[in-house]
């Protein structure tokens, strides 16, 4: 579990402060996902979070160790996947993993083994005897995934991870981080890819210039910004629109039908269904939807961030 109490850093007197007082907690089993203009405060929240960088005030604890007093006991259940990984290029994979896996103690066939393991999950087992300078962008970001999941972390952050993989490498990380939450880890994910935070967080925080203006629920992200109905009906007739404008404002395209300004609650709209069944329409596409993550949020952080 990883808990963030009211982290600030300021990195110069000159400029405000790139965190402000931030609050928050990724329980054990959950994904969070981290959404934020560039500039937000996202890296920084997160490698205060993993002790590179101390904060101005504030504390970050780490299954109940504080990352800057407790720092070897917090870091041992910790990593993160930086959004820019830095290793030295000239060393072949194998060599820098065991290296990895010896700062944490652990025993060398068992390391051998995750090693195989992780690479041949991620796609770059082939790439095992090359040089890192070998290797492709994306590969380099495996390589870091690899590289953090080695000493198999209560705890991992995620920074811009999805970044540069092709769909294939996002595929992989959305399964694997849906499995670390079902082992009970605490993940914290930033990404602009903000369909990926709508497909696996439990919770999404929204950070602007520094502070943390919203959390967001998994249920609430349905029913973000207003919400439309869209139907497609086999059979309209004149009668139709009629029926539908006591839902809100209709647009009509053929067979297909949109609906805005509900009059209703999103979670009444449904009910339109029945209505138009037991009128006798055919109904074969029936959806209500809010405006997504995306929409909601530019609607709240939209506007320079710098
Ligand atoms: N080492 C540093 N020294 C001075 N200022 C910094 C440093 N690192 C970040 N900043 C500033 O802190 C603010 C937050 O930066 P940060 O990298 O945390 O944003 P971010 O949300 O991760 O953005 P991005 O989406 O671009 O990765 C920015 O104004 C940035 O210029
Ligand atoms: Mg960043």
């Amino acid at each position: 579990m990883i808990v963030a109490e009211n982290l600030s850093k300021i990195y110069s007197r000159k400029a405000s402060p790139a965190l402000n007082e931030a609050s928050f907690e990724i329980n054990d089993g959950e994904i969070v996902g981290f959404a934020g203009l560039n500039g937000a405060g996202k890296t920084t929240a997160m490698r205060i979070i993993s002790g590179i960088i101390v904060p101005t005030s504030g504390r970050a604890v780490i299954d109940g160790n504080d990352i800057v007093k407790q720092k070897i006991a917090a870091s041992l259940n910790l990593a993160i996947v930086p959004e820019l990984p830095m290793f030295d290029l000239s060393q072949r994979a194998i060599p820098l993993l065991r290296y990895f896996a010896g700062l944490y103690g652990l025993d060398k066939d068992a390391t051998d083994k995750k090693i195989e393991s992780l690479m041949k999950t991620f796609d770059i087992w082939d790439a095992r005897d090359k040089k890192l300078r070998a290797y492709s962008q994306g590969m380099k970001k495996r390589f870091a995934v690899v590289a953090a999941l080695i000493s198999d972390p209560k705890n991992i952050l995620f920074d811009e991870t999805l970044n540069g993989l092709d769909p294939e490498g996002v595929r992989s990380m959305r399964m694997l981080m849906l499995d670390l939450k079902k082992q009970g880890k605490s993940v914290f994910l930033s990404s602009h890819i903000l369909s990926e935070l709508e497909n696996i967080a439990d919770r999404v925080l929204i950070i602007k210039k520094g502070s943390i203006i919203k959390t967001l629920d998994r249920s609430e992200l349905p029913s973000l910004g207003s919400p439309s109905v869209h139907i497609v009906v086999s059979n309209p007739d004149s009668k139709i629109v009629g029926l539908l404008q006591e839902f809100g404002e209709v647009q009509q395209t053929g067979y297909e039908f949109v609906i805005t300004d509900l009059k209703v609650p999103y979670e009444k709209a449904g009910l339109l269904n029945g209505d138009l069944a037991r009128a006798g329409y055919i109904v074969t596409k029936f959806s209500v939807a809010g405006e997504g993550l995306e929409e909601y949020f530019l609607s709240l952080v939209g506007g320079s961030n710098v």
